[in-house]
């Protein structure tokens, strides 16, 4: 029997318990959105991360930058929210527009409010194994794994992606977790052979129904980050109808990694205010 890994139950699980922790610590925790033009993907996933704020219990602002801005006023805006001793997070919306020098703006993030995970110094923390905020998607991908129970230890996991927000924090991820780790892209050169040995198969491509059966070996774990549109609907990058008859466990799309990723966001947000409230006492 396959089991799905059902994010939005868990998700929905953690931000209750994430909200009576709230309430009960005497921490109102501030997260601080910025968001540079009007791309309609990035507005929406903006608006439901302020929305799991409001269900949570924390205070959230959103910066919106014109789509032509440079970056110095992406810099300034950023640097605004670092001083601001209100705000416990900040999470730059990518992607950023192309005159944007998006590594710049990642890198003025202060890394204590850094809840994404993507200055260089918490990627340097995590992948010497000492993580501080790690990128939510990978992060919540860990959580619903332990949440069912799939074991970690030697198993292995192969990722296919290489981004700094999903790829790479995974397999450093994995690492930590005792997993034996093999990253693919787009030059691996035998994807399927690599694919085949995987007992975690995690898929960031970005590509609707690439991962199909024949790639997949039978009792595989499936984890399927891709968000894409296929004739009107939103799929993911493995072929799910096809592929959850071999799994033995599998995430939807919608309704898996999506979910866990927002619930982290709320997670690291209130780890951050808890961390200034203890500095501060
Ligand atoms: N559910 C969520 O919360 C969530 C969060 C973030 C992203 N996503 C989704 O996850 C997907 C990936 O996002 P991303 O930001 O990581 O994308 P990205 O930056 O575009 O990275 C895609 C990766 O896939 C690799 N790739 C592309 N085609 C390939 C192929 N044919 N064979 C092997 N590897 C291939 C690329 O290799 P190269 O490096 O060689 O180009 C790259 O490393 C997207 O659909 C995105 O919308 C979902």
């Amino acid at each position: 029997m396959v089991i799905i890994l059902d994010g939005k139950k868990c998700s929905e699980m953690r931000l209750e318990h994430l909200k009576e922790e709230i309430r009960n610590s005497g921490i109102f925790p501030r997260l601080a959105t910025v968001i540079v033009g009007s791309d309609p993907a990035s507005k929406m996933y903006v608006r439901m991360k302020h929305r799991a704020c409001e269900q949570v219990g924390i205070g959230s602002v959103g910066i919106e930058l014109p789509e032509d801005s440079t970056t110095e006023k992406v810099v300034e805006a950023v640097t605004r929210l670092n001083r601001d001793t209100d705000i416990d997070g900040i999470l730059v919306q990518l992607p950023l527009p192309k005159q944007v020098d998006a590594e710049r703006v990642i890198e003025v993030v202060n890394p204590q409010k850094d809840v994404d995970g993507y200055h260089p110094e918490n990627m340097g923390l995590l992948f010497s194994g000492r993580p501080r905020f790690t990128s939510c998607t990978p992060t919540g991908i860990m959580t619903l794994l332990k949440e069912y129970k799939i074991p970690l230890a030697g198993a292995c996991a192969v990722v296919v992606g290489r981004s700094i927000d999903v790829g790479r924090p995974m397999a450093a991820l994995l690492i930590n977790a005792d997993a034996t780790v093999t990253i693919c892209h787009s030059k691996t050169k035998d994807l399927v052979k690599e694919l085949k040995r995987a007992d975690i198969l995690i898929s960031a491509i970005g590509k609707a129904h690439f991962i199909q059966p024949a790639m997949v070996k039978p009792g595989a774990v499936i984890i399927d980050v891709g968000i894409n549109q296929l004739d009107g609907k939103l799929v993911g990058d493995v072929d799910y109808a096809k592929v959850v008859e071999i799994a033995s466990a599998i995430t939807p799309v919608p309704g898996g990694v999506g979910p866990m990723t927002i619930a982290t966001l709320m997670e690291n947000t209130f780890r951050a205010a808890k961390v200034k409230a203890c500095d501060s006492a």
